[in-house]
């Protein structure tokens, strides 16, 4: 099992510091907006360490190899790292015979400089696949493409990461087929025994990284979200059932903050429900679309924070859930301005740092969901 660094004990050991016997009312450190870019003050990972959870977000290569005020930041901020396409099958392996472990190992490297952990995500998706794959995948081929994927890019970092994403975004109940699984390319190749494989797969190849199922649109009470958090709990109980080795459930919680139907019993039950098949929670890429807002800055920015903190509050009540981490740090660069525009065209406001680096409302209101969360045992 993956073991703590120093530098996250440390932080832990700091908060309970804080918080801890000399002065046990205390409340937390009230997160602050800081007046200008400068990294000041705890970040969110201090935050999340006071209470035995752990704070990311999703790097991207072109910032890692580019902008060092952006990186600035990120030690700062964060106790953990993942990469935002460096590990994918586009990425890693671009050519039938070739893996190219260059982008994921500058992440890597950086990481241990900084003594950050890092996620890998994501071991088999829909998305982001390569041509070669595309083309020559059959049924006959496609538990040896997957093995020996998984088997070289896992045995590669082995040791070295905190989780993989083994699946991401299997579910999709609108295909209508089996348990509700999403029909993609490893599912007609293989029907849903690609899932077993993978699990299994991982496992051998990095026993040590905790193996996860990573999901989005399960956040809200509406039709949709209804029908793929009932399919994610019966596709657990599935592998459950055959002692696949699955151990946790990834939250992608790609949030809108104009979507009103965000119920709080609902989610803290189907986080509940989660746990109680024994499984761990993870908040994997946390970030607020305000595509459906005016313009105004400040209004955004305060219903983007207030949002966030309704989703996170009875998500975190949860001591299942071992973490929160955003995709991407500041709005300098966010995937949702690629895919949700705004009509007006302005760039989204969806990250806890601004696109000048300053501590938005987001940030405070992601600090204060962390220091309410009940106190986790030994940080993972
Ligand atoms: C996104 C990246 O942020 C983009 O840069 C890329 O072009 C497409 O993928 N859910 C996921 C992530 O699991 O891998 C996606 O990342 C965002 C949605």
């Amino acid at each position: 099992m993956y073991s703590p660094t120093r530098r996250s004990l440390l932080a832990g050991a700091t908060g309970l510091a804080l918080c801890g016997a000399a002065a046990p009312s205390r409340p937390a450190t009230r997160p602050s907006v800081a007046p200008n870019g400068a990294p000041s003050g705890p970040g969110l990972q201090s935050h999340a360490a006071r209470r035995g959870l752990f704070f990311g977000a999703a790097i991207d290569n072109g910032l890692l190899e580019t902008d060092a005020a952006y990186m600035s930041h990120v030690p700062t901020e964060c106790g953990v790292v993942v990469s935002e396409a460096a590990f994918k099958w586009a990425d890693i392996h671009p050519t039938a015979d070739g893996f190219s472990f260059d982008r994921a190992d500058k992440l890597m490297a950086y990481a241990k400089r900084h003594e950050l952990r890092v996620r890998g995500h994501a071991l088999v998706w829909h998305e982001a696949n390569p041509a070669w794959l595309e083309q020559t995948i059959t049924p006959a081929n496609a538990e040896g493409l997957l093995t020996r994927h998984i088997a070289t890019v896992a045995g590669h970092f082995s040791g070295r990461l905190m989780h993989w994403d083994v699946a991401n975004e299997v579910v999709y109940p609108e295909d209508n087929l089996p348990l509700g699984l999403r029909n993609t390319l490893w599912l007609r190749a293989l029907g849903p025994r690609y899932l077993d494989i993978a699990f299994h797969a991982a496992a051998a190849a990095d026993p040590g990284a905790l193996r996860v199922l990573n999901e989005y649109g399960t956040d809200y009470a509406i039709p949709s979200d209804e029908r793929k958090r009932a399919a994610l709990l019966g596709v657990v109980a599935d592998l459950k059932s055959r002692n696949v080795p699955i151990q946790a459930v990834g939250l992608q919680a790609h949030l809108d903050a104009s979507q009103i139907a965000l119920d709080q019993s609902v989610l803290a039950k189907f986080v509940g429900d989660i746990a109680a098949m024994g499984l761990k929670v993870i908040v994997t890429e946390l970030d607020v679309r305000d595509n459906g807002l005016p313009a105004d800055t400040q209004s955004r920015d305060e219903a983007v924070a207030a949002h966030a903190k309704a989703w996170l509050d009875p998500v975190l009540a949860n001591g299942a859930v071992l973490g929160v981490l955003t995709w991407g740090l500041s709005d300098r660069r966010s995937w949702l301005n690629e895919k949700f525009q705004r009509p007006d065209k302005l760039p989204q406001r969806p990250l806890p740092l601004d696109s000048e680096l300053r501590r938005k409302k987001l940030w405070a209101s992601i600090g204060e969901a962390l220091d309410a969360a009940p106190m986790r045992g030994t940080p993972l």
